[in-house]
């Protein structure tokens, strides 16, 4: 047996449990080998099942988020791939066009023993892991036949060849083929001896469409090829002057100052009427919704709420039918903010999702959406993504505002901002030797502090988890008005310091946390405005970026901060790209 998995099972121990008793020997701990052997139970019982039907039976006693695909040498040719809470799509390549767009769900007739509910403690005692189901009997979706199904998915033409790929993200499979089909929570795909993928599904639903639409990718080989550079995080950091670009392109008319969401602006009424915005999400997203929430609360004038997923699950946060509810995630996977949106959607809020992945869950389950459009990230440390996320909340903000006559003068500020941040993003990236030898002067310490109010917190929070992720050295950022309530004992000649002091509304309070820090023998790494003689006289070393708008000036003072821990990362030899004990898409709670 042959398991590719992705994911978690819960309840790996009880069913681990229950195949022991049944005289299994284990040559692990893991859950990925009670799947195997669980699959093996199974086909004991059941010789004449076929490999579809085994699997079929496998997932209904697991509990978890999982992506799996099977191969055994008892179904030579044959491929099963399920999934549940994972992402998980097929990849379709034929020399010739195919004859469909679409492939038919099938359905099994009868709902098994264990009734769609997963082995348990509970259910231990009394399952005897059997089912009485007469195999073999679907009902067709549509009254079409399965003869009829399936062979209408098949290449136009002589020639019939057909691959197909399994996998969690289209990334990796876009060499070989841009048409995908993604696979739905509990779909199994199967690919039968003579080449025809079939989607089953145990039972039917209400929501369930019947049948799984086959997309074309519009994504370029060229995006996720590493090119000159020596890791993806190092070429997305560089991407920027462009993914910015395509976010906003066809959204923003710079001549006329409008902006119109297409994902969103059928609800726009909706959305101004409404009670109170939430943003929920985690990691570098979450820190997106913190970079945007004050200009949010300013051109919507609404109560702006941001949350880490997680903790708001933890705390049953009550939800109205008159909220709006973000869910900011470049994966459209993370299971907590996925959980969230659940949640959120059951009480009758309504859902926005913004994603950089389409066709992600988050975007398949919200009620509309911005989609980023950063191009594909694959550096498990989010950088491109967290600039377009930014600009997709600044685009909303735009687009809620646009019928406030009071608010013109500050969004034309804002619109010609944007039309700017291309070219002083360039600028910016230009530093990059500058803070090559900066980060040799701090990889080897133990700790650095990021320090900045205003705008440039989310900055803060966002370089410090930048330095955390791919470094592993230990970093903080501090909003500086909290300063003399904890953080100012930490304060000495030894401890590195990178302070953001830019000229907006808290630029003086900013000066007097600098002041309060030097006066502690801090020697701070400044970053500052170009040619801001004030603050760079404090400064150990200064990082001068060009001046924006306040609500855009995070942007351009976060990348300094992303080559940081890109540099102080490839200095300490660690691995940029798949930092030790993470993952890109967290779809496990
Ligand atoms: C993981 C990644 C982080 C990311 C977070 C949220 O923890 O390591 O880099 O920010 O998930 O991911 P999302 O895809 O929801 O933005």
């Amino acid at each position: 047996m042959w398991i590719s998995f992705a994911g978690i099972i819960t309840n790996y121990k009880d069913v681990k449990q229950f195949l022991v008793q049944k005289g299994h020997k284990f040559r692990s701990d893991t859950d990925t080998e009670i799947i195997a052997k669980l699959i093996k139970h199974i086909h004991g019982l059941h010789p004449n099942y076929s490999f579809r039907e085994l699997v079929e039976q496998v997932i209904q006693q697991l509990e978890g988020a999982f992506a799996l695909c099977f191969k055994s040498m008892h179904f030579p040719g044959e491929v099963v791939a399920t999934r549940r809470g994972s992402p998980l799509l097929v990849g379709i390549k034929t020399k010739t066009k195919l004859a469909t767009d679409h492939i038919p769900i099938l359905y099994s007739k009868d709902v098994f023993e264990f009734g769609g509910r997963a082995l348990s403690t509970r259910d231990r005692e009394h399952s005897k892991l059997k089912d009485h189901r007469p195999h073999g009997h679907e009902i067709p979706a549509h009254g079409l036949a399965r003869s009829q199904s399936t062979s209408e998915f098949l290449p136009q033409g002589d020639n019939k060849e057909v691959e197909y790929f399994f996998a969690s993200d289209a990334s990796a499979i876009i060499e070989h083929t841009d048409r995908v089909i993604y696979l739905l929570d509990d779909d199994v795909a199967s690919v039968e001896k003579e080449g025809v993928l079939k989607i089953h599904r145990l039972k039917r639903t209400l929501e369930d469409t019947h049948a799984r639409e086959i997309t074309t990718l519009k994504m370029e080989i060229q995006q996720i090829m590493k090119g000159n550079f020596s890791s993806f995080m190092q070429k997305e950091i560089f991407e920027q002057p462009e993914s910015v670009v395509t976010t906003m392109r066809g959204r923003i008319n710079f001549d006329s100052e409008t902006v119109v969401l297409g994902g969103i602006k059928d609800y726009i009424g909706e959305i101004r009427r409404c009670r109170r915005l939430l943003l929920i999400a985690c990691g570098t997203s979450y820190n997106s919704a913190i970079a945007t929430r004050q200009l949010l609360e300013e051109l919507t004038e609404l109560p702006v709420m941001v949350d880490l997923a997680s903790d708001f699950l933890d705390r049953n946060t009550p939800i109205f039918r008159d909220d709006v509810c973000f869910f900011i995630s470049q994966s459209g996977e993370t299971a907590d903010t996925l959980m969230a949106l659940r949640y959120c959607k059951q009480r009758g809020a309504l859902i926005v999702g913004i994603t950089n992945t389409v066709g992600s869950s988050i975007c398949r389950e919200s009620h509309c959406g911005v989609h980023i459009n950063a191009g594909p990230e694959i550096g498990v440390a989010s950088t491109k993504a967290y600039t377009s996320q930014i600009i997709s909340l600044v685009m909303f903000a735009l687009m809620v505002s646009e019928d406030r006559i009071s608010a013109q003068p500050r969004r034309s500020e804002i619109i010609q901002g944007l039309r700017n941040l291309p070219d002083q993003i360039k600028e910016v990236l230009e530093l990059d030797s500058k803070i090559q030898e900066i980060s040799k002067k701090v990889f080897e310490k133990k700790s650095l502090l990021v320090l900045g109010r205003g705008y440039n917190y989310a900055t803060c929070l966002e370089g410090a988890l930048k330095i955390k992720e791919i470094t592993y050295m230990h970093s903080e950022g501090i909003l500086a008005g909290e300063l003399k309530h904890g953080p100012l004992a930490l304060v000495d000649k030894g401890m590195p310091i990178i302070m953001i002091c830019t000229r907006d509304n808290v630029f003086v309070k900013c000066m007097n946390a600098l002041q309060q820090v030097t006066a502690r023998e801090g020697r701070p790494i400044l970053i500052c405005h170009k040619n801001d003689q004030e603050p760079q006289k404090y400064g150990s070393s200064v990082l001068e970026v060009p001046k924006t708008v306040d609500c855009l000036q995070g942007i351009l003072t976060v990348i300094p901060l992303q080559l940081v821990s890109y540099h102080v990362a490839v200095l300490k030899g660690c691995n940029v790209d798949c930092p030790r004990n993470l993952a890109k898409s967290v779809t496990v709670e």
